[in-house]
């Protein structure tokens, strides 16, 4: 008869061993009663770059990578990009339902109330040079605010942690943009409350000497729904260091750092800065074959292709494509656009490509609609790490309160040196 369970031999020792499955999975730590001898440490699993590991269980994002869906808390992306702002969907995955009007109001009157910064934290952000990366900024500007918060470490105080939800989603757009502002040499913008929350951001970004910025509805609405498309992607590698720097009890400030730390780099948040650079450096559509080429024989990558999890396509690249359309029809075309539309049509028939299941991710076309909106490149990461502080921060909390979850350390294989002496100085 069918039994969820999982029976192993071990040849070393003829022994046989039945370890229970639950939910898809076994769990490694079953192995460890495998054992060879009693001085044995027991079996383990190794799984670098966790390519076949869970972490945790979790209820709030769900991807089918081969079938290309992603749900936040059971609703699909596209008809939460169709239909909802951004901090409604904020709201769904840090809390698991959509907001009634009532917590809609609410919980934005919450956020917009604390989007402004202590006067000091301009000071840390005056101190960066002008040419600092704004990235660099945002992420020591975030673990800077759990200086001004030290109340912020009291993260099993359900009040508490609220009050910093509200101030991460708050506080996120105006470090972004005193960032953006600072190296441009211009003056900060104050936040306006009668502004949306990303109609605000464009403002505390653009706003010149005009009493009140108003901003473009097409323009405002796209940033939302390019918001709500980064809101949440499960156990990526941002997220997976919000939770394992979090599963060390600091503040979520701390956490936020780290994660955003790890969204800095060219192969997850940067890559949308890495596809412009791609697209200028490819120049014109002629010189498509030849950089193919490169990429085939392994001299870099095709930026903004590929995924650890999607191998099918990116439901959020789908959507970004249609955005861009809007966009254009304001700021007028990106004439880059015509090098990535071509480049991933010559991508998709080719073997390389295919056989690797390498389709364009969310980044692939972000930064062309993010460029064509007037933000320099450099901006890119910190437009990912905004909308994403509400998946950090849901993912952060249902770690705290996940009883099963422990401070996060994983094993190693040890492969290094036997014992040996140490050698005096002038003996090596
Ligand atoms: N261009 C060319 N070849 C690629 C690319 C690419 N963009 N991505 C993967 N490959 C190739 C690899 O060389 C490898 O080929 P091989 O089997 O012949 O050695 C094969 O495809 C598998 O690649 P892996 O690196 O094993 O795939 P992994 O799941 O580890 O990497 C990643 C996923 C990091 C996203 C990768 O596809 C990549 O570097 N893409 C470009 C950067 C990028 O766009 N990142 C954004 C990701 S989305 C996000 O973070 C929001």
């Amino acid at each position: 008869m069918a039994k969820d369970s999982l029976t192993i031999t071990d040849n070393r020792t003829g022994k046989s061993y039945e370890l229970p499955i639950q939910n898809g999975a076994i769990r490694t730590a079953d192995l460890r009663q495998i054992r060879t001898d009693e001085e044995d440490f027991g079996l383990m699993g190794y799984d670098p770059a966790f390519m076949n590991t869970a972490s945790c269980a979790s209820r709030i994002t769900y991807i089918d990578g081969e079938k290309g869906i992603l749900r936040y808390r059971g609703y699909p992306i596209e008809e939460l990009a169709e239909s909802a702002t951004y901090l409604e969907t904020a709201y769904l995955v840090l809390y698991g339902e959509l907001p009634t009007k009532k917590q809609l109001e609410g919980w934005t009157h919450e956020v917009i109330f604390h989007t402004i910064l202590h006067e000091n934290v301009k000071k840390f952000i005056d101190g960066f040079h002008h040419d600092a990366h704004p990235m660099g900024m945002l992420v020591s500007t975030v673990a800077a605010l759990s200086t001004f918060y030290p109340e912020a470490k009291h993260i099993f105080d359900a009040e508490s942690r609220k009050k910093q939800t509200h101030r991460l989603i708050g506080k996120m757009p105006t470090l972004a943009a005193f960032a953006y502002r600072h190296s441009r040499g211009l003056p900060y913008a104050y936040p306006d409350n009668d502004l949306s929350y990303t109609g605000n951001f464009l403002n505390m970004l653009f706003k010149m000497t005009e009493v009140t910025y108003k901003p473009n509805p097409i323009l405002e609405r796209a940033v939302d729904v390019l918001f709500i498309l980064h809101a949440d992607h499960e156990q990526n590698c941002g997220t997976n260091a919000m939770r394992s720097v979090g599963s060390s009890h600091v503040d979520p400030y701390s956490a936020v750092a780290a994660a955003a730390a790890a969204l800095y780099g060219p192969l997850h948040g940067g890559a949308n800065e890495e596809v412009l650079r791609m697209l200028m450096q490819i120049g014109s559509k002629g010189n498509i074959p030849e950089f193919i080429k490169k990429v085939k024989a392994g001299e870099g990558r095709l930026m903004g292709f590929g995924h650890r999890v999607y191998k099918n396509y990116d439901p959020r690249a789908k959507i970004i494509k249609r955005i861009a359309d809007q966009v254009f029809e304001v700021t007028g075309r990106n004439p880059l656009l015509d090098i990535a539309i071509e480049l991933e049509r010559i991508a998709l028939e080719d073997d390389y490509f295919i056989k690797r299941k390498l389709y364009p991710n969310v980044d692939f076309y972000s930064g062309i609609i993010y460029q064509a909106m007037g933000f320099p490149m450099e901006m890119f990461p910190v437009l990912f790490a905004i909308p994403r502080t509400s998946g950090w921060v849901a993912q952060w909390e249902e770690m705290l309160l996940d009883s099963e979850q422990k401070i996060a350390r994983p094993r190693q294989l040890y492969l290094g040196p036997a014992p040996r002496r140490y050698v005096p100085l002038d003996k090596r």
